[in-house]
């Protein structure tokens, strides 16, 4: 067994627990990062791809936003189309801000590439790992790795490790309270070798349900169809995934996406789900580990990010100046932030999808919306101040 000591263990790398580690390292703070999947999973996994202003500014100064300078895509507005009609939202001279198309997966590798070349601790492949003493003054996590188990003592623990993993569920039952909805369809979704031949991000309502046309870089369209939340993606071949994007997305003005080799395909469910409060006793949760938003708003990653950046503004008072209230109020800084992007990606949700079997009055209303939004000024602002993203502290502040 090896035993070793760190400030901050950290479960989980994906963004939130790559760019925690990061940050405290800025600040002079030690952490171990223990994953469960491999470096090769982790850099590979597809995920979304729009960062807000705020996120991009998180990396510039991290020190992580090289690449992301050269080869992130700077959009500055959206399309949202109906039946057909694309309208612009122009956030630029709505808000003054735009956002950076740059996959989630590039955000991953840049860190841990980083984190390497830093000399950082992080582990991959580690199994079984587990929570302990998190009510108690020496919290430790245990996890395997090369046949042996590692024992990490620390002050506190970060639980950054998504949905599925186990620092949620290591929280006494009782002392966290969910608040969740579920979404009766999924996104069907596709990577492209095909060259966008939109510049922008285009969202369509259609009668036959929402589709999205999006991008990862010159060469590559990413796009995804509303389906049903148990699709079997056996049933959908190419063929018949073109034939639907053409027939959602195509334009009155005869624009239509260009066909490529798909290289990848999968179904992603929809949910929205926060969990209160994001601390019990040492352990701090953060990311997806805490809530989850459906990826119509493109908030999933930047909420990651806000949370940790308050985690590690937080710590750092705490081991700089002895001061533990930012720790405290931790969960409710968050909440704020957190609540403000639920809202938001919701209404999104509500505003594109066609909900099955809804009452005829709620779809004439979902039509009324559409039209306001890409009529009205201010309407548009609304939508736009929310998608580039609302100040760190949320909608309060
Ligand atoms: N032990 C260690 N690591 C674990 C465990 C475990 N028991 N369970 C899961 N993990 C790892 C996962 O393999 C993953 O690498 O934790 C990491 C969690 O990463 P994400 O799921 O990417 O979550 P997060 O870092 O919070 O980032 C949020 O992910 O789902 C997207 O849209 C979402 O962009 C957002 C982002
Ligand atoms: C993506 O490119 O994967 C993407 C873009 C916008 C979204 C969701 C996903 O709202």
């Amino acid at each position: 067994m090896a035993r070793c000591e760190t400030q901050v263990g950290i479960v989980g790398a994906g963004p939130a627990g790559l760019m925690l580690s990061h940050l405290l390292r800025l600040r002079g703070i030690s952490s171990i990062v223990l994953e469960v999947r491999s470096r090769a999973h982790c850099e590979e996994r597809v995920r979304a791809g729009v960062l807000e202003h705020t996120s991009v500014e998180m990396l510039h100064e991290a020190g992580v936003g090289d690449r992301l300078d050269r080869e992130g895509l700077r959009h500055e507005g959206i399309e949202i189309g109906v039946d057909g009609i694309r309208h612009r939202i122009p956030f630029m001279e709505l808000t003054g801000k735009c956002v950076t198309v740059y996959g989630q997966q590039e955000v991953v590798r840049d860190l841990i590439a980083r984190q390497l070349a830093d000399g950082g601790d992080l582990r991959f492949e580690c199994g079984d790992v587990s929570l302990h003493d998190i009510d108690g003054e020496r919290p430790w996590i245990r996890a395997e790795k090369d046949g042996a188990v590692d024992e990490v003592r620390c002050d506190y623990i970060a639980g950054c490790d998504g949905f599925h993993g186990i620092s949620r569920s290591s929280i006494p039952e009782g002392a966290l309270r969910v608040y969740e909805r579920i979404y009766p369809f999924a996104w069907l979704g596709i990577l492209a070798e095909a060259a966008p031949s939109r510049d922008e991000l285009l969202y369509m309502r259609h009668e036959r349900g929402f589709a999205l046309y999006s991008m990862r870089s010159p060469r590559i369209t990413r796009l995804y169809l509303q389906c049903r939340p148990n699709e079997d993606i056996d049933q959908w071949s190419d063929d018949r995934i073109w034939g639907e994007l053409h027939a959602r997305l195509t334009c009155s003005d005869g624009w239509r996406p260009t066909e490529g080799r798909i290289l990848q395909k999968g179904v992603t469910s929809m949910r929205s789900l926060v969990v209160e409060p994001l601390q019990h006793g040492r352990l701090f949760l953060a990311g997806d580990a805490a809530h989850i938003v459906p990826p119509t708003g493109a908030k999933g990653l930047n909420l990651a990010f806000a949370d940790v950046h308050h985690l590690a503004e937080a710590l750092h008072a705490f081991y700089q100046r002895n001061e533990g209230g930012l720790l405290k109020a931790y969960s409710q800084t968050c909440l704020r932030r957190i609540w403000s992007a639920q809202r938001f990606s919701w209404w999104m949700t509500s505003l594109l999808h066609r909900f099955e079997d809804e009452p005829a009055f709620d779809h004439k209303r979902q039509l009324a919306e559409l039209a306001y939004v890409t009529s009205s000024r201010a309407a548009a602002t609304c939508l736009a101040e929310n998608y580039v993203g609302l100040p760190l502290g949320g909608a309060q502040t």
